[in-house]
């Protein structure tokens, strides 16, 4: 299979380009590395010993991808590119609303234009709704977002859905009139796998590529590996009066190579590759599908400092704060879907999470940089 990874040079991209190589498929990546770097994918060539086509461009300028994917001709895109620093958000909606939703939308367009149909898109456990109640079950409702970036995540979700509807029933009618589509008309149904991760931690297990985040990271794990490397002083542990076990906050963390797998189920997937339990063998998708891709299993804030301790061999120092403004008390997969239907689950645990997050953060201290 021929893929095309927008924002495969990020976190998540370039795990994902290692384990399709691994898998045996082919991996092309656009990115404006807005948020990244081209050593990431030199490093994913280093892993896997194959080579990735590499294009600089911004998903959203259409003349440029219309290029690309006409070069390419990809079997499915995986849509990684965006903007996803939640407090970034709030001080820039402008910006995360144009580029998040810009680069889906010129995405479809390029895509109807050339006959494409396959996609997979990055979406966030942070859809649902927080009157929900753990595990959360992909019919769970989507709720309110707390933040510009979450809604972005919230309209892409609709707009590729409403996409494939559409796109079916126009099918269908060009069929029954015996016509073949023009320019702007689908030539067969768009296929669409929603991804709602859980908590995306760790890293590949060589140390070569992981988390990079700039400046002071938002989120839980890179923040510990930098106080543990000795980057940060210590850890300001958000609230330890909820009605947990030990007073913090519950997360689904799943291991990035986990993660990076499920993309590779999920693209065999909407290509028709089905597991066993499932009839229609061979048939592409058409239509939508919406997947989590969590571990079902919840700790806490504390014990993952305890677990991060553990792996890198001294306590990481923290400190009880305030609450954040927005945090959910639980969140965690129902992980059952994916297992039926995409024959995937997640394999590593938190001890093998932190081990490997302590291996790139010890070896690179500074992200790609040096
Ligand atoms: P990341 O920032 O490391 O990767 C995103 C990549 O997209 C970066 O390489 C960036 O340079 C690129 N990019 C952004 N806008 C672009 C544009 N207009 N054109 C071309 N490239 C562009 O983030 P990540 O953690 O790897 O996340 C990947 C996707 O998964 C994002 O859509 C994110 O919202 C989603 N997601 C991430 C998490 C998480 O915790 N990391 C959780 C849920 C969903
Ligand atoms: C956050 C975002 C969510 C986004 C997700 C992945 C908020 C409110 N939510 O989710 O929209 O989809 O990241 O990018 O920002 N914690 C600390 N100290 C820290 C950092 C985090 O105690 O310095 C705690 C948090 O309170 C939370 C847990 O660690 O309980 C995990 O936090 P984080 O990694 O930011 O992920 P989420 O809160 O799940």
């Amino acid at each position: 299979m021929k893929t095309l990874l927008t924002g495969g040079a990020g976190y998540i991209g370039s795990h994902t380009a290692v384990a399709m190589l691994d898998a045996g498929h082919e991996v092309a990546v656009v990115d404006n590395y807005v948020n990244s770097s081209a050593e990431a994918i030199a490093r994913v060539e280093k892993i896997t010993g194959k080579k990735v086509a590499l294009y600089e461009a911004d998903v959203a300028d259409k003349p440029r991808m219309m290029e690309i994917l006409k070069a390419e001709m990809p079997d499915c895109i995986i849509h990684f590119a965006g903007l996803k620093a939640v407090g970034e958000s709030v001080a820039m909606p402008v910006e995360y609303y144009r580029n998040n939703i810009d680069t889906t939308l010129t995405l479809l367009e390029c895509m109807r234009e050339l006959g494409l149909t396959n996609i997979v898109f990055s979406s966030s456990a942070t859809v649902y709704g927080e009157d929900n109640v753990p595990p959360f079950t992909e019919d769970a409702p989507k709720g309110m977002c707390t933040n510009p970036y979450g809604w972005t995540k919230w309209m892409q979700e609709q707009m590729l859905t409403d996409a494939a509807k559409a796109s079916a029933a126009e099918c269908e009618k060009l069929k029954a009139a015996g016509k073949t589509a023009g320019k702007d008309e689908w030539k067969s149904p768009l296929s669409v796998v929603l991804l709602r991760y859980f908590n995306p931690v760790g890293a590949h297990e060589s140390g070569l590529i992981g988390e990079d985040p700039q400046g002071i990271p938002n989120n839980l794990m890179p923040f510990i590996s930098q106080v543990a490397v000795g980057r940060r002083d210590h850890l300001t542990v958000f609230g330890d009066d909820y009605d947990t076990p030990d007073g913090t906050c519950r997360r689904d963390y799943i291991h990035v190579m986990d993660l990076a797998e499920g993309h590779v189920k999920a693209a065999e997937y909407i290509l028709g590759k089905r597991s066993e339990a499932e009839e229609e063998s061979g048939k592409p998708l058409g239509g939508t599908e919406v997947f989590n891709l969590g571990t079902g299993s919840p700790y806490s804030v504390l014990e993952m400092v305890a677990a991060f301790g553990r792996a890198c061999g001294h306590a990481v120092a923290y400190e009880v704060g305030a609450r954040r403004a927005g945090d959910v008390q639980d969140s965690w997969a129902d992980a059952e879907k994916a297992r039926a239907v995409l024959g995937w689950q997640a394999s590593r645990g938190i001890d093998e999470i932190c081990r490997d997050a302590w291996n790139w953060q010890s070896h690179n201290p500074h992200g790609y940089k040096e």
